[in-house]
């Protein structure tokens, strides 16, 4: 194991963190959007595919800026909150549950996402790498519209639908 000498190295180790997430997230949204009922859902899920493709090829501009690779690094932490998600949608849910399950699981990748860049935007801003540091709240800005957008998905039409209104 390297040691971590300074806060470039930690700041290296979180965007393979991220890469890593990033990229269990591009095999996981296109199942997610398969599974959603609600039209207005299913679009989330797509628009934040397309997303999360641009995103992983800003990190690929980032590490190429930093002169790095990602390190060989499996971010264990989506690996667990993708793979509850994997179960939750084996389990029989009425699809109006489902969508609510579904928008469930997304925030918690959205949430898990936004503590990681907004460490490492404020790493690269404390480093004076402040043109990474835009492209990284550019990507946590995203991450938390998509949050807020399933909240107003959520409120508007699935929860509703699902206690049966
Ligand atoms: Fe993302």
């Amino acid at each position: 194991m390297t040691t971590l000498k300074t806060l470039d190295d930690l700041l290296h180790e979180h965007l393979s963190d991220l890469y890593d997430a990033e990229t269990q997230i591009l095999d996981a949204l296109p199942l997610m959007a398969k599974q959603a009922t609600a039209p207005v859902l299913r679009a989330a899920f797509e628009k934040h595919l397309e997303e999360t493709k641009v995103q992983r090829a800003t990190l690929d501009d980032i590490f190429a800026d930093l002169g790095k690779k990602p390190a060989d690094h499996r971010c264990k932490a989506m690996e667990g909150i993708l793979r509850e998600g994997q179960d939750f949608m084996k389990e029989k849910a009425d699809p109006e549950v489902m969508d609510a399950g579904l928008i469930a699981a997304a925030q918690r990748v959205e949430h898990y996402e936004m503590a990681g860049y907004g460490c490492v935007r404020t790493w690269a801003k404390q480093l004076g790498m402040n043109s990474i540091a835009e492209r990284l709240q550019k990507i946590l800005d995203q991450e938390g519209e998509t949050d807020h957008n399933l909240t107003k998905i959520a409120e508007k039409t699935i929860n509703r639908r699902a206690v049966g209104e």
